[in-house]
């Protein structure tokens, strides 16, 4: 199959049926030719970061919505202006392997709508592109709700975080600091032609100047290296990490986080990664394995922990809760598509749960850091600032640090450059603590 057929297939699995991205991206790369496996995923990506602004042109350009049977005609259509515009492909031959997919998809019929359409908008380009300016959705690339949702949240930056939203992400990568230096792996990088910046402000962070297949880094299957942005490392030196703790990372699927908490202290006495997607679980095991350290993995619901619970209580909690994800929509770009302005509510209040679940099995003196990748207020700073107002023994450690903006409880990174010179992803991240029963 052709990546532009292909791409039509994984878009409208994601945005029409609500998919994965990388499930269905995976399945349909291995249906085309190896050498354009790289081309697949830019197409899936790019369409999906600018797709509220093509799918304006697109509206511009049909006379009658297409019909559902035709939706991946419609894809192929959104695929064809995304390359003209943003590709370097040129716009004849943009057009061409548009017309030729539409056969490829069993459409044959509408090879001449496809190639008129995208005629039509070569020809009324820069009075359609004019137009886009006026139109919020189409200008920002974003859903309405969220532009709103972050211009209430964010009246400052709100315009700063939608651009870096719709940048290309940097791929950074973890030293694994039981197995080498920050320098040496920034040597042995740089040794194979791979240019790579510490973070300032995470000491185990690498940025690599431009992306490369994983698996080819120097050190990877070694487990040297591992795959995880400057503001998810942030979590580990939070904890206040110390040895013979018992520490439980209640939704720990892939479990980056959970392994650098075991690269950061290896002499903590356990380490417990929750999650309740069993499938997810398995990736725990592997990350675990590639890394050559030892957790004990439990499939189970955080919220409910009478089911799991052995009854010893945690002197570390990390709740990195499940989110809107909208702090990271420059590496999700299907969050665009598949979220709608009422996830806010249900995952904030699934986050209110899982808070509540899991508060008993923190001991006396012990601390619960608590984790969104969101920039929405009602997953950070006010679920936190109810938890505390309903949680009398819980008390509050503002974080102090050189990065992210600290809030009445808790610290936000905003993302990319919105967020200051790291361009880190958008994080949230407060810290509790229980007081002891004798009240300190
Ligand atoms: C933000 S991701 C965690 C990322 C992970 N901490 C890491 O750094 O690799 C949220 C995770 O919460 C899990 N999850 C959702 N609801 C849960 C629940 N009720 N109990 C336990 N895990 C849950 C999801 O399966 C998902 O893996």
């Amino acid at each position: 199959m052709t990546p532009r057929a292909a791409a039509a297939r994984v878009l409208r699995e994601v945005c029409s049926r609500g998919r994965s991205l990388s499930a269905v991206l995976s399945v349909q790369a291995s249906h085309v030719a190896e050498g354009d496996r790289a081309l697949l995923q830019e197409l899936c990506y790019g369409v999906l970061r600018w797709q509220p602004r093509l799918d304006f042109l697109l509206r511009q350009l049909l006379r009658k919505p297409l019909k559902e049977r035709d939706g991946e005609i419609r894809w192929l259509l959104l695929l064809g202006l995304y390359q003209i515009l943003f590709m370097r492909v040129p716009a004849h031959a943009a057009v061409a392997a548009s017309v030729a997919a539409a056969a490829e998809l069993d459409r044959p019929g509408l090879k001449g709508l496809v190639n008129g359409v995208l005629r039509n908008f070569l020809r009324r380009r820069e009075s359609l592109l004019g137009r886009c300016a006026a139109d919020e959705t189409a200008h920002f690339a974003h859903p309405a709700w969220f532009i709103a949702m972050l211009r209430e949240a964010w009246p400052e930056d709100w315009q700063a975080i939608l651009a870096a939203n719709n940048a290309r992400p940097p791929l950074v990568l973890r030293v694994n600091r039981l197995r080498a230096s920050r320098d040496i792996c920034r040597t042995e990088l740089a040794e194979a032609g791979l240019a790579a910046r510490p973070l300032r402000h995470v000491p185990t962070g690498l940025v690599l100047a431009r992306a490369v297949d994983v698996t080819r880094l120097p050190g990877f299957a070694e487990g040297l290296l591992s795959v995880q942005d400057g503001a998810a490392q942030l979590a580990a030196g939070l904890l206040d990490l110390a040895p013979g703790q018992r520490v439980l990372d209640a939704c720990a699927a892939p479990g980056g986080k959970t392994c650098h908490i075991l690269e950061t202290e290896p002499g903590l006495a356990e380490v417990v990664a929750l999650d309740s997607d069993a499938m997810r679980c398995e990736k725990i095991e592997e990350n675990l394995q590639r890394l050559g350290l030892r957790a004990q993995v439990v499939c189970g619901d955080a919220a409910t922990p009478a089911q799991w619970w052995d009854g010893r209580p945690f002197d570390r909690i990390l709740l990195d809760a499940p989110c809107t994800a909208s702090g990271i929509v420059r590496r999700r770009p299907d969050i665009k598509c598949q979220r709608r302005a009422d996830d806010v509510t249900s995952l904030a209040a699934q986050q209110k749960r899982l808070l509540q679940g899991l508060w008993p099995l923190l001991k006396g003196g012990g601390m619960l850091l608590y984790a969104t990748c969101s920039v929405f207020p009602r997953e950070n700073v006010a679920q936190m600032q109810a938890f505390f107002a309903a949680c009398s023994d819980a008390q509050h450690c503002p974080i102090v640090a050189p990065w992210g903006r600290a809030l009445a409880v808790g610290r936000q990174i905003l993302p990319g450059e919105a967020g200051g010179e790291d361009g880190m992803d958008g994080f949230y991240y407060a810290l509790a603590k229980k007081r002891s029963a004798r009240g300190r």
